[in-house]
């Protein structure tokens, strides 16, 4: 009789197994970026109806095969490539990236030690010169890829605070208070980035936005200047392109000049924003990002790649050593040596996928023009959707958009904002149990909004214009 380890390494049931799913796949894409999926964007279940589906599911599992399964998982995920999935900063994926993503799983080859991932080693070190060149960084610029824009956000952080700090914290500890400065609109892994260090409350000062809910620089400024007489060594700066919540990209060229007079480091968190420097048409928005210290970039939110990629890059390539300073040699004989092909020296993965490959793929078969496409199309839906929504009587913009995130809110003038708030969590709360759109919500001055990210280049301004129809028609129903 064949042993389990028989079965699984039977290579005619892999290669069955493997094209119906990739058949299944190809016909769910068909039916879905053209809406034509009979399946729900959001099939919607409690927490505790999900978990009791799973649990009957391993009751049975034994009896059922592999692709009856793939279906399930299917039919019970959130659907991105649905044109009216317009929700959270998560893409539908590119096809291709998604296939790249499985040989890459298949061969396991792991980049943290050169002898261990050679292919993929070369192609981070080829997909990040492409990058920095395209944000209009130099030869001297060097950086990797990490598992996330949280990872990303910490790995910068890190490497500012041994670049900046006058004694060598990596050994000592910290002994002073130290600070950085970020706008109050940053991701909550800046904060969180803080606190790992060690820094508390102090180490993060939130610097208060203006009315169009950017940094401002009079008060990044103040802050700096209030926090060095209270004895607080300030050693850099966060900027944001563009925000979460709104999609704002905040003025890099003014905050850099900032940065340089009182020799800050500066950290662009492009996590989302970042790509806006690929397209002709919106690369204005990151006007001086080539100046930052560090920026990282996600490929796994605007540039439609399966997660998690993220891209880490440095104005000065020799600032990617300094985020660690450990020995560990099982793996690198030379500790001190800046061996740019041993990756774990300058990750926090020591077993690290080969993200490369998926990236470096659609680089290789579309060119970067395909990220300009991607992004213009995207921004430009954004605006458009802004402009159905100031037609609309009963809606109102937060802010005028500069980027593919969209947030408005259902007003109505006889109603307070208290009143508002809470009808509009309640148009969300409908808009996700019917499961026909997928969008968000946020909270900005005390007012919610609903959120929209457009993430999917399938959604039509007719997808737009169902949506606000379809809230006008909710309301009526409350
Ligand atoms: C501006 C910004 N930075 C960082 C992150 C964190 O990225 P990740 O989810 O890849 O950890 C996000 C996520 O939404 C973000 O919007």
């Amino acid at each position: 009789m064949a042993s389990l380890l028989d079965k699984a390494f039977d290579v005619n049931l892999f290669r069955k197994n493997a094209y119906k799913l990739v058949d299944e796949l190809s016909n769910y894409l068909e039916k879905t970026i053209t809406g034509k999926s009979e399946l729900k964007v959001l099939p919607f279940n409690s927490p505790d109806e999900m978990f009791s589906f799973w649990e009957k599911d391993f009751d049975i599992s034994t009896e059922s095969n592999l692709n009856e399964f793939y279906t399930k998982i299917i039919n019970s995920s959130i659907h991105l490539h649905d044109p009216k999935y317009i929700g959270h900063q998560v893409p539908p994926v590119l096809p291709a990236a998604a296939l790249s993503d499985f040989l890459s799983s298949f061969m396991n080859n792991a980049t943290g030690v050169y002898e261990m991932g050679s292919t993929g080693i070369a192609l981070e070190k080829l997909v990040i010169k492409i990058l920095a060149k395209s944000i209009g960084m130099n030869n001297s610029a060097d950086g990797m890829l990490t598992s996330g824009g949280t990872m990303g956000n910490l790995t910068a952080l890190l490497a500012l605070r041994q670049a900046k700090s006058n004694y060598n914290i990596w050994k000592e500890g910290t002994k002073n208070k130290t600070a950085i400065l970020v706008s109050e609109e940053s991701h909550y892994s800046i904060d969180r980035a803080v606190r790992i260090m060690g820094w508390g409350d102090e180490g993060i000062i939130k610097v208060p936005i203006n009315n169009n809910f950017k940094m401002d620089v009079n008060n990044l400024e103040d802050a700096f200047r209030r926090a060095t007489k209270k004895g607080i060594e300030v050693i850099g700066v966060v900027a944001n392109s563009c925000s979460t919540s709104l999609g704002l990209f905040d003025s890099l060229d003014e905050i850099s000049d900032s940065c340089v007079k009182n020799n800050l480091w500066l950290h662009v968190d492009g996590a989302h924003g970042g790509p806006a420097s690929f397209s002709e048409k919106y690369k204005h928005l990151v006007k001086g990002i080539e100046k930052a210290d560090s920026v990282i970039i996600d490929f796994h939110k605007l540039l439609m790649h399966p997660s998690l990629v993220t891209a880490v890059l440095f104005k000065d390539g020799d600032k990617s050593y300094e985020t660690f300073s450990q020995k560990a040699s099982y793996l690198w004989e030379a500790k001190e040596e800046k061996d740019w092909y041993n990756l774990g020296k300058r990750t926090f993965e020591c077993t690290k996928n080969t993200m490369s490959l998926k990236v470096y793929s659609i680089i290789r078969t579309y060119g970067i023009k395909i990220f300009d496409e991607i992004v213009t199309l995207l921004f430009d839906l954004g605006k458009n959707f802004a402009e159905l929504i100031k037609e609309r009587k009963n809606f109102e913009l937060a802010v005028e958009p500069e980027s593919n995130i969209v947030c408005f809110r259902y007003v109505d003038k006889t109603k307070k904002d208290e009143e508002l708030n809470f009808l509009n969590r309640q148009i969300r709360k409908t808009i996700i149990e019917d499961g026909k759109f997928f969008i968000v919500q946020t909270d900005m001055k005390n007012k919610t909004y609903l959120r929209t990210s457009l993430m999917n280049p399938f959604t039509s301004i007719d997808d737009l214009i169902d949506l606000l129809n379809e809230i006008e028609s909710i309301i009526k129903r409350f």
